[in-house]
Formats: structure tokens, C-alpha cells, sequence
């Protein structure tokens, strides 16, 4: 497979309907035209990812959403201001354009702008909606850097567009109006409930693990390594964990122990976002240490550290 930088090649393989690797500044996403089912079907084909999974829409920019969506409400075009281009995922109703596989059935689209310079780029040239998931197979870690992509897909996807390793590093948050015309979080992200806060003025609740028909993506097992991967204090796991090969991801601290034989630490300075953009490189590497097990320290949970321990709880083995 081909990497490298050029949106115009990336461009003309999305109009023949193919799928090409795009960096986000959240994670690697595997794109492909969003009018087009033959396309999408290539997504879920490649990923093996179940059709009751709906996609995310990229779009170019803020007054495409009359496009592809019913109605904008003024208070998620609010958010969308605020947020665009940036790691916020909005619900809106959308329009026929939009194929049902895109939506795994649903009448609702889930739509952000992207900020990576390279994909705006790219949806600017092309002035189509992209449809992207992330570029995992289902269930697996998340990939953060083009060498990511070509490790999960190899020779089956023809181009990856090369960003660099994704700024963010977590997928971005995904929030929806309830019936009360609330915010809901469907999925902690990239903006963090803080943040949303600001906007709206009152916390947005939470629907972490919500029933299939509301967000059927968000199954509590998620990003999981090969080995199994067990979260809480380290100290204590390792006296829990007889393996004589152990891999240990903490947040601002080392461990001393003669079994480990990887150990890296998400921030040594504790810094959330700096966790965030580390997080599932480290998950590859652990994975990839010879280690027999994964033993992780969850973060503060506040900001973007409420995504990270969420990713980490969904990682761990069950
Ligand atoms: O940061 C991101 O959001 C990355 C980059 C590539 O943009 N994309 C991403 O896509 O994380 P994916 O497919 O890995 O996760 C999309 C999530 C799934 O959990 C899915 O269920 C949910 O979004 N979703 C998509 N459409 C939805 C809809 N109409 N209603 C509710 N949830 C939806
Ligand atoms: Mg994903």
C-alpha cells in the first residue's frame, strides 16, 4: 500500500469509489464517499465491522449540514460554531441523500468537521460528505499514525493520506439532543463535558454504554489488545498477577518489579492531554511487548481524562 501526502491522488481514488486512509486529529479514519452504499459497503467489509454500526459524516464545512441533514437547530449549530473544525460528533436528522447503510438504518447522521489541515483539504477539494469510521478492524485499537492503518489493512486499501501521529490521539466526543432538548454524551471524546458546559451552560448527561438502538457503536468492549489488558492500582494488580512477562501503563509514575519487561508511562508530568495522544500507540506497544498480560492505571477523571478511562475500561479484559 501507498502512503504519502497527495489529496489529489486521495481524491480521485475516493471518486472511483474506493477507500482511502485519512488522518484525523483524533484517530486515523478509513474514508470513503458518504452518497456512495457501494462505497460504504467497503468500509464494513474491510473493517468486518457489524451493519447495525452506523458512521460518522465529515463534512467541509459548516452550511454543508443543509445538505445532508433535515434541520439544523440553532442550539447544536451553537456547539458546532464553537467546536468546528474539532473533535465534536453532533446527531441530526438527516436527508435521503444520506444511504440507510451509512446510518446502519437510522434516521439520524452523526456528523463532524474534522480540523487535520490535510483531510479539510481533502473535503474542500472535493465538496463531498466522507464517511469514516476508525481505522481498526472492529473491536481492536484505535490507530493514531499512518504506519497504524498500513499494520491493520496492509495491501487491501490502495493509498493512506500520511498526517503525522493524530494531535488529540482520542476519537472525539459524540453528543445528541434528548427529547427534553438536553445535550446527551454518548461518548466521551475530545471535548470534554467542561468544555460542552461552557457552551450550553449546564452539564450535558451522560449515556455511557446506551441501549443498542441509541448508539449502537458504543458496546462495552471496545479497543481491546490480544492480550488481556486489567486496569486499577498497579501495586495491587501486581501482587494479583503471577505472569512472568507483564506490561504496566501507568500515568506519572514507575513501577519497580522484575517481571516487568515493558513499561511506559502515559504522562510523567500527569498531563491529560499529552495522556490522551499517548494512549492507544502505548496499548499497540504493550501489545506488541511479548508481555503475557496488561496491567493499567486509570487517570484523573476530569477533562479528556473521563475519554481516556473510558477507552481503558472498555480495553480491559472481562
Ligand atoms: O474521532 C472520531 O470520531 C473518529 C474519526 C475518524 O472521525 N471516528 C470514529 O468513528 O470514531 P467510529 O466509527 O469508530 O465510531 C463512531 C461511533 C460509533 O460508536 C457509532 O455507533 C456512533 O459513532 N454513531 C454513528 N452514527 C450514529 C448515530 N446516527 N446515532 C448514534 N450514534 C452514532
Ligand atoms: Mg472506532
Amino acid at each position: 500500500m501507498n502512503s504519502g501526502k497527495d489529496i489529489n491522488y486521495a481524491a480521485e481514488i475516493i471518486k472511483q469509489n474506493q477507500v482511502v486512509g485519512i488522518p484525523t486529529e483524533t484517530v486515523y479514519g478509513l474514508a470513503a464517499n458518504a452518497y456512495e452504499a457501494d462505497a460504504i459497503i467497503k468500509i464494513y467489509e474491510l473493517k468486518q465491522r457489524p451493519h447495525f454500526n452506523p458512521l460518522i459524516v465529515h463534512i467541509p464545512d459548516i452550511s454543508f449540514l443543509q445538505q445532508i441533514t433535515m434541520h439544523q437547530p440553532e442550539v447544536l449549530l451553537k456547539l458546532a460554531e464553537q467546536f468546528w473544525p474539532g473533535p465534536l460528533t453532533i446527531i441530526f436528522n438527516k436527508k435521503e441523500v444520506i444511504p440507510s447503510l451509512v446510518t446502519a438504518g437510522k434516521k439520524t447522521v452523526a456528523v463532524r468537521i474534522p480540523s487535520h489541515p490535510i483531510t479539510l483539504n481533502l473535503l474542500k477539494l472535493l465538496q463531498l460528505p466522507l464517511a469514516a469510521p476508525s481505522a481498526n478492524i472492529y473491536g481492536s485499537i484505535s490507530p493514531t499514525s499512518a504506519k497504524h492503518v498500513i499494520k491493520n489493512f496492509g495491501n487491501k486499501i490502495q493509498y493512506v493520506l500520511d498526517g503525522g501521529n493524530c494531535e488529540i490521539g482520542i476519537e472525539s466526543t459524540i453528543i445528541m439532543l434528548n427529547d427534553d432538548e438536553k445535550f446527551c454524551i454518548l461518548r466521551h471524546g475530545g471535548i470534554s463535558e467542561e468544555q460542552i458546559k461552557k457552551v450550553t451552560g449546564y452539564t450535558p448527561d451522560t449515556f455511557i454504554n446506551p441501549e443498542k438502538s441509541i448508539s449502537p457503536g458504543l458496546s462495552k468492549s471496545h479497543y481491546a489488545p490480544s492480550i488481556p489488558l486489567f486496569i486499577g492500582s498497579i501495586n495491587e494488580l501486581l501482587k494479583k498477577h503471577h505472569e512472568e512477562k507483564i506490561a504496566v501503563i501507568g500515568f506519572g509514575k514507575k513501577y519497580g518489579d522484575i517481571r516487568i519487561i515493558y513499561q511506559a508511562d502515559l504522562s510523567s508530568v500527569s498531563n491529560l492531554n499529552e495522556a490522551a495522544k499517548n494512549l492507544f500507540s502505548t496499548l499497540q506497544q504493550a501489545d506488541n511487548s511479548g508481555a503475557d498480560v496488561i496491567l493499567a492505571s486509570l487517570v484523573t477523571d476530569a477533562g479528556i481524562g473521563k475519554a481516556i478511562n473510558d477507552r481503558l475500561q472498555r480495553a480491559a479484559y472481562k
